[in-house]
């Protein structure tokens, strides 16, 4: 069974997230969405409630049936290989993305020769996004509905607005 992880902080999971979930569920049989819990990014959302938004997006889905979403600490290869996935996936989104995958790509592959990573060109309607960029309009109360998933469009409203109560 080949098995891959799409690791991410997903803070939260937007529409560019989703088109690489989308098209690397159809390259392995089982496709793991790892959510970093510790991140140093000081998350909007806790992993719990990223994980929950996750499969509420995936729930409204249809066309996708392999994946499983988990929340992860520690290193990225550690969680691999006790979910025994040989492949993990990331996407670039432009060339700025790329030093860093490259770096994080290889110290991966060394930490666990069996590891390796592909990566999934964006889609080029979502080059631009990301999740800093979807909570920064949302904080000032922008229109978000064509970055994020339908269904989580009011949880990040939400959060924001009880953030500010
Ligand atoms: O969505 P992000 O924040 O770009 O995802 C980064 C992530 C989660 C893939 C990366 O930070 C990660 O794998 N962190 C776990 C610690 C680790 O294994 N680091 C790589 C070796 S230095």
């Amino acid at each position: 069974m080949k098995i891959g992880i799409y690791p991410g902080s997903f803070d939260p999971i937007t529409l560019g997230h989703l088109d690489v979930i989308i098209r690397a569920s159809g390259i392995v049989d089982k496709l793991i969405i790892g959510v970093l819990k510790n991140s140093a990014k000081r998350p909007l959302f806790t992993s719990e409630e990223r994980v929950a938004l996750i499969e509420k997006v995936i729930r409204q889905n249809s066309n996708v049936s392999n994946i499983e979403v988990e929340a992860f600490d520690g290193l990225l290869v550690n969680f691999a290989r006790k979910k025994n996935a040989k492949l993990i996936v990331r996407g670039l989104r432009a060339i700025t993305d790329f030093e860093y995958e490259l770096q994080i790509a290889q110290t991966n592959h060394k930490l666990n020769p069996q590891v390796d990573t592909i990566f999934f060109t964006t889609s080029v309607e979502f080059s631009y996004l990301s999740s800093s960029v979807v909570k920064e309009i949302a904080s000032h109360g922008g229109d978000i509905r064509q970055f994020v998933p339908e269904a989580i469009v009011q949880d990040i409203y939400d959060k924001f607005k009880s953030r500010s109560v």
